[in-house]
């Protein structure tokens, strides 16, 4: 069996995949600086001693060296995944995705063994998309400095490939939702209902409309590229079929709460409704590529998911 390194594995996605590997008998490292994730994700792994635990940064060589040691496939997830925050502070997200991702490779090249690298890119390296649903064709014209450092890491992860011998997929994802997550629309909702029942705050006018997928299918997706690509080097689409606006999102959130006459308030930052500066507002990906070529596709609606998002969330938040 190969022995597989899921970089920022205590994080939402990342510890779902590390679920599903460990279920499936892989040996699995994880490599977590904590920063966003939590040992709470993976305490039933390492109590049970299922899953080798690096407490370590990217940013740092050493600990990345440690991380690849005898490693054949890399998921790498590790990243600041706040969109918003990269705006305002883009040295923050060239550090931790795009510096992180240079060491990662590095680490991987020197230690000869890796042959496989599965990375957790984003549909924001396409920016204000021309065409929707946006095919993988479609020229990457980020609007964030998250989008942008997505794309530059994609693009040092091509020549990579190309370089140095091993497969390497990056992956679009979509919005993903499920329980765990900790970021997000559907998390902050509720937040601010917990905080304050009567009034929800919505950040731009509530038309931006996007596509969510929940994180089975996910998982699903990384599972079946791990085992099935066997190229030098591609770029898959990972989102739904459908996509939902915010303001039907923020429906859901309140009748999953069962409250009754919420009042919406529109925090309007950008002319033309965005949730904030960076924010792109309308996102559906093609995903023919990879229900052609790897034959996945999506169980869950964006719709479903949003629902049982919502309702997981609700009850591990309104426990706290
Ligand atoms: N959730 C989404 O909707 C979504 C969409 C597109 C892409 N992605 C990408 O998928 C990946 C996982 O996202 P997520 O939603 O699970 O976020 P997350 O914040 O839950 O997970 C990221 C993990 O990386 C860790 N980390 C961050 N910087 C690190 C560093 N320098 N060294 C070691 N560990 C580090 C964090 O502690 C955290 O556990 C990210 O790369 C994100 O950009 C997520």
């Amino acid at each position: 069996m190969e022995k597989i390194l899921v970089t920022g594995g205590a994080g939402f996605i990342g510890s779902h995949l590390v679920d599903r590997l460990v279920e499936e008998g892989y040996e699995v490292k994880v490599i977590d600086n904590l920063s966003s994730g939590s040992l709470e994700n993976l305490k039933d792994h390492i109590e049970r001693k299922e899953i080798e635990f690096i407490k370590g940064d990217l940013k740092n060589k050493e600990d990345c060296e440690k991380s690849v040691k005898d490693v054949e496939v890399i998921f790498h997830l590790a990243a600041n995944p706040e969109v918003r925050l990269s705006t305002v502070r883009p040295e923050v997200h060239f550090n931790e995705n795009v510096v992180a991702t240079f060491n990662l490779l590095e680490a991987a090249r020197s230690i000869g063994t890796v042959e496989k690298i599965v990375f957790a890119s984003s549909s924001t390296v396409y920016g204000d998309a021309k065409e929707i649903p946006t095919p993988e064709s479609h020229e990457m014209r980020p609007i964030s400095i998250y989008g942008a450092s997505k794309a530059s890491c994609e693009a040092l992860i091509c020549a990579y490939a190309h370089l140095y011998g091993f497969k390497a997929v990056s992956l679009r994802l979509a919005n993903i939702i499920g329980p765990r997550s900790g970021h997000g629309v559907i998390y902050d909702f509720i937040m601010k209902l917990k905080r304050n029942p009567k009034e929800l705050e919505i950040l731009g006018d509530g038309t931006q409309r996007k596509s969510y997928l929940y994180i089975t299918d996910t998982i699903d997706a990384f599972i079946k590229v791990m085992k099935e690509f066997n190229k030098t080097y591609e770029v898959y689409n990972v989102g739904n079929k459908d996509w939902i606006t915010v303001n039907e999102i923020a429906k859901i959130v309140v009748e999953e709460m069962g409250l009754k006459d919420v009042k919406f308030k529109y925090r309007l930052t950008t002319k033309d409704g965005r949730g904030w500066p960076g924010d792109v507002k309308y996102m559906l990906l093609s995903i023919s590529k990879i229900e052609r070529e790897l034959r996945w596709r999506p169980k869950y609606s964006s719709k479903d998911a949003v629902r049982m998002t919502a309702r997981a969330l609700i009850t591990k938040i309104l426990k706290q």
